[in-house]
């Protein structure tokens, strides 16, 4: 595709006209509220939340500018916490004009502090600070208030308070520790709250959020996976036209999605490469083949390189020289294939919106973070890019999985590393035998997990097998055998996580079934370690 073919596409609805290659990943017929970003902890969160409630929302870092926001025309702007003290030497500061574009603004925590100490109001430090659960009292619903009780639960986490509003502006409510913990004028559009309308411990966030998206901004809540599979197979046809395109599957849900998407978008032109390296999980392997050939008639190639694998992996015990092995050995295979299928001009990527924001894009930037489930492809690959699911956070591609008819099983699989079961083999060789063994745990773990209905709750969960023996007593026998470490985790983002309390019956159950069943295991342990200061992998 030409850049000219994408903004003549994104033309036709929004009448942007420029060149910046962001515009083209904005959505054209749904409403867009912009977050900027202010630094604050959970400001994906709001633009997921937003997302949530119907309407699209992008984050964008709050340096862009007044200019920038104009110019992708949202109905509405919120402006996030942050760490810094609005009286701080080189805090980030607002920027007077993004008060004035005609559109509401909402302030959340520190982007409250921002809009009061801008507009006249008294903001200072407070001698204690309030962190975690709070209780609002409501004297004035105003208008972003409406429909919520007088007193209610919130989420604060600030130090720095607003002791009074600026002239005009109403208080809506206090906390213990915030005489001003919600403030509006509404003629002129502006709001703020001091407390997280979008954690799950504020419960009538999601309220104030939707009071503010509808009712407020007018936004019409038409955001959903449906209307971005709609958009994105309509952009799809635009950028390939009648060219060849090639994805490489990894199993996982994100190029499985992108496949599914781009299928549907132009049928036969696309031809999927699964490399099965023989470092997947029990029956992966067969289920991606299964469901993308039977199921949904992609065309497939399918490669079978375990032993070159296996090859290359040989005496290779340090993690990044696996890594890297595994890595280098992807992009031939992958090569090949790609080179047998003729002139592909086009490559799939499950790239996310998470990642897009980690490598600084939404502001003009065009720095693509490679995939790494797919091995990690380098950049002097001479495909263009096709990357439906740029713009999305990981909730919503498995939104999208599901209307695409997936089968529940790959929508919801957990994540999986590019170098699979090989970089859970920690400190020694991943040779068939481990690898045979650690897929056995790992599908007795799974088993067990998703038997008492917990999967799905789990961010990841999965076994290590440390290069370490251990002594134990089996019937009447001493034993020498291997340990096992089981790893669960909750997380939003695998940024943190904290360790599962998995329940003790059924760790009991797991670790019984793994001694029982497989010979070589007679110990397993529980990696109670959480994000930071452990990282989710052991290697
Ligand atoms: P860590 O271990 O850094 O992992 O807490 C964060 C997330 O990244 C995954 N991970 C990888 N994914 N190639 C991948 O494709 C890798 O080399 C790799 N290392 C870690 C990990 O499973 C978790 O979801």
């Amino acid at each position: 595709m030409t850049s000219e073919g994408l903004v003549t596409a994104a033309t036709a609805a929004t009448e942007i006209v420029d060149e910046d290659p962001r515009d083209v990943d904005q959505p054209t017929a749904v409403d867009e509220v912009v977050v900027l970003d202010y630094g604050g902890q959970y400001s994906q969160l709001i633009a997921r939340r937003v997302r949530e409630c119907g309407v699209y929302s992008e984050l964008l870092p709050y340096h862009v500018g007044p200019e920038e926001v104009r110019r992708r025309r949202p109905k509405g702007l919120i402006l996030s916490g942050g760490p810094a003290s609005v009286y701080a030497d080189g805090a980030p500061r607002l920027e007077p004009e993004l008060l004035e574009l005609g559109i509401p603004v909402l302030g959340i925590c520190y982007g409250m502090q921002l809009i009061a100490s801008e507009l006249g109001g008294r903001v200072e430090g407070a001698e204690i600070g309030e962190f975690g659960r709070s209780e609002l009292t409501v004297r004035d619903q105003g208008r972003l208030l409406a429909g919520t009780p007088e007193i209610q639960k919130c989420w604060m986490s600030h130090r720095d308070t607003v002791f009074s509003p600026p002239p005009g502006f109403a208080a809506l409510a206090s906390s213990t520790s915030s005489p001003v913990a919600a403030l509006e004028h509404d003629e002129r559009g502006i709001y703020g709250i001091q407390f997280h309308p979008e954690v799950v411990h504020t419960p009538y966030g999601q309220t104030i959020l939707t009071t503010f998206l509808r009712d407020i901004c007018g936004c019409d809540m038409a955001w959903s996976a449906a209307s971005i599979v709609e958009e994105q197979i309509a952009r799809i046809r635009a950028q390939v036209g009648t060219g060849k395109v090639i994805c490489g599957l990894s199993g996982g849900v994100d190029s499985s999605v992108a496949a599914i998407l781009v299928h549907r978008a132009v049928g036969d032109q696309l031809t999927c490469v699964f490399v099965d390296h023989g470092l997947m999980r029990k029956n992966e392997g067969e289920q991606v083949i299964s469901a993308f050939r039977d199921q949904f008639g992609i065309p497939l190639v399918a490669v079978d390189a375990e032993d070159r694998f296996l090859q290359r992996l040989a005496g290779v015990t340090d993690p990044e020289a696996k890594r890297k092995a595994i890595g280098t050995e992807f992009i031939r295979v992958f090569e090949e294939e790609a080179a047998k299928i003729g002139d592909a001009r086009y490559l799939v990527q499950g790239t996310l919106y998470s990642d897009v924001i980690e490598s600084g894009g939404g502001t003009g930037a065009a720095t693509i973070k490679s995939h790494h489930n797919v091995g990690g492809l380098p950049d002097d690959l001479q495909f263009e890019l096709v990357e439906p699911l740029r713009m999305l956070f990981k909730d919503e591609v498995r939104a999208v999985g599901a209307e695409l008819g997936m089968p529940e099983k790959l929508v919801w699989r957990q994540p999986f590393p590019g170098p699979g079961l090989a970089i859970r083999i920690v400190g020694g060789q991943a040779t068939k035998e481990r690898l045979d063994l650690l897929r056995e745990c790992d599908h007795i773990l799974q088993d067990e997990i998703r038997k008492a209905g917990l999967y799905r709750d789990l961010w990841q969960s999965f076994c290590v097998l440390p290069d370490i023996r251990t002594v134990g007593v089996q019937g009447d026998e001493r034993t020498y055998g291997n340990v096992v470490v089981i790893r669960a985790v909750t997380s939003d983002d695998a940024m943190t996580a904290d360790w599962a309390r998995l329940p003790y019956d059924l760790l009991e159950q797991i670790a019984s079934r793994m001694i029982n069943e497989l010979r070589d295991v007679n110990r397993v342990t529980l990696d109670i370690t959480s994000k930071p200061p452990g990282t989710i992998e052991w290697e």
